[in-house]
């Protein structure tokens, strides 16, 4: 279990309160498309993913960007028992989905980068620290089902 010091849920929780759902899981989810773009040949059914603009313009991006920020809701609630909670959206990335799990990190990032440019300087470095162990603990909970 991941032992959080009372500095760190507070961060966290905080943290989690001052996001836009609206705003921070597509935005994340469309820059770790545009970035990324080998992470896009998961998302063939969400049609015209050509382009930055089109990626940033695509309704089903933006709305799987808040399936994915209803997961990280889901770890924030579950700061105790992250890994057992994502057991089971670990397995489906796995078994079903056949996502590599070196994307995890890497949408992770994207979401890190998007939270920062919401929260301005309200981001400080003790907040970073505290939001970036989260974020490893998430994709540690997504690799768990991995054989
Ligand atoms: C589906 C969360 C990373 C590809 C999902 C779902 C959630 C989720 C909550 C919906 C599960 C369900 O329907 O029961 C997350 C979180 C991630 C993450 C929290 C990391 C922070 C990724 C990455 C990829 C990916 C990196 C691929 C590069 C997919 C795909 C689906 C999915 C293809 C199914 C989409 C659909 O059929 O509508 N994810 N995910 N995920 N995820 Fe992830």
């Amino acid at each position: 279990m991941v032992a959080w010091t009372d500095a760190e849920r507070n961060a966290i929780t905080s943290v989690f309160a001052k996001l836009n759902p609206d705003v921070v899981g597509p935005n994340a989810l469309a820059r770790c498309l545009i970035v990324y773009p080998w992470t896009q040949r998961y998302f063939s059914k969400f049609g015209n993913l050509y382009s930055a603009e089109t990626i940033l313009g695509n309704p089903m991006v933006a709305a799987h960007g808040k399936v994915v920020f209803g997961g990280l809701e889901m770890a924030v609630k579950n700061l105790d028992d992250i890994k057992k909670t994502f057991a089971p959206l670990s397995e489906l990335h796995s078994e079903k989905l056949h996502v590599d799990p070196d994307n995890f990190r890497l949408l992770a990032d994207c979401i890190t980068i998007v939270v920062a440019s919401q929260l301005g300087s309200a981001f400080t470095a003790e907040v970073q620290a505290a939001w970036q162990k989260f974020m490893a603990v998430v994709v540690s909970g997504l690799c768990r089902q991995y054989h």
